[in-house]
């Protein structure tokens, strides 16, 4: 059985069916691309995997690790290993980033039994995170209500993933302006994290650019609620080449 593996999944979001029978799975240690259409449902799929409350499931299941999460809460969810791209987090003044990510990491380890990070293991943790995910080390003195940019989110949350080191992650970079740095900061830090930790991760992108250097090891197209192909990285560059009409069965230009 997969790690994580979603079974006839239908949700609804104020009485609209949005996914409509989805299959799918994700496995530690794999990068699984999710792509399709504007609005064909990536984003709600990554938002009832994490049990947004906005969502009601009508149909089906979703299993993590052999148990049935699909009515888990997204505590629960969170313990059992899952993590879902950085939730930006209410401005606190005065809390800098090295403070609100060790915050984070001791929530994680009282969700566990254990003591809180001692303050000499959290800095090489932090700076070993840092090098792997390539963030400047400025970065650690900023402040949570700073005012960040889109490309600076993403690396915050790139960092997040290589210090919590999930088993399972989905990423949603859909709405990202990325520069090309930020967008290579972001494809390195997944290609180490799955490495390094054996995460599996789950990325969401329109980004091919991101897929060329990620390089999926399986790629699922999703079209009006269901997933309608599935393959290997070829797929990145059909849908290159040739937009996604060859889905829709319509000649409008491809909103990629
Ligand atoms: N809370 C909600 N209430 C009503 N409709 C919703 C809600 N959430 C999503 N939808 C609708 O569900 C459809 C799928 O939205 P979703 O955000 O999952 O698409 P997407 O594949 O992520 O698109 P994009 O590529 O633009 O990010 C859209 O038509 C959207 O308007
Ligand atoms: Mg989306």
């Amino acid at each position: 059985m997969a790690d994580l593996e979603i079974r006839n999944l239908h949700v609804k979001a104020e009485d609209k069916e949005i996914l409509r029978g989805l299959d799918l799975t994700v496995n530690k240690g794999e990068v699984h691309a999710l792509m399709g259409p504007n609005g064909s449902g990536k984003s709600t799929l990554a938002n009832v995997i994490m049990g947004h409350p906005n969502l009601e499931v009508t149909e089906g299941e979703i299993i993590y690790k052999g148990e049935d999460i699909t009515e888990a809460d997204p505590d629960e969810r969170a313990r059992l290993g899952l993590f879902m791209a950085f939730q930006y987090p209410v401005a606190i003044p005065g809390v800098t980033i090295a403070k609100y990510l060790r915050m984070v990491m001791n929530a994680h380890r009282a969700a566990r039994g254990e003591q809180e990070v001692p303050l000499k293991e959290f800095r090489q943790t932090v700076e070993a995170a840092m090098k792997l995910t390539n963030v400047p080390k400025e970065f650690s003195s900023r402040y949570l209500n700073d005012g960040f940019s889109g490309g600076e989110k993403k690396r915050l949350e790139t960092l997040q993933l290589a210090l919590q080191k999930p088993e399972i992650a989905i990423l949603d970079e859909t709405d990202s302006g990325l520069d090309i740095d930020a967008l290579n900061v972001v494809a390195n830090g997944v290609n180490e994290v799955a490495r390094d930790a054996g995460t599996g991760v789950l990325i969401i992108t329109h980004y091919q650019r991101i897929l060329h250097i990620v390089k999926p090891d399986r790629v699922s197209i999703l079209h009006n609620g269901r997933i309608v192909h599935a393959g290997g990285p070829e797929l990145v560059d059909k849908l290159e080449a040739e937009g996604y009409a060859w889905i829709t069965g319509t000649n409008e230009p491809a909103t990629v």
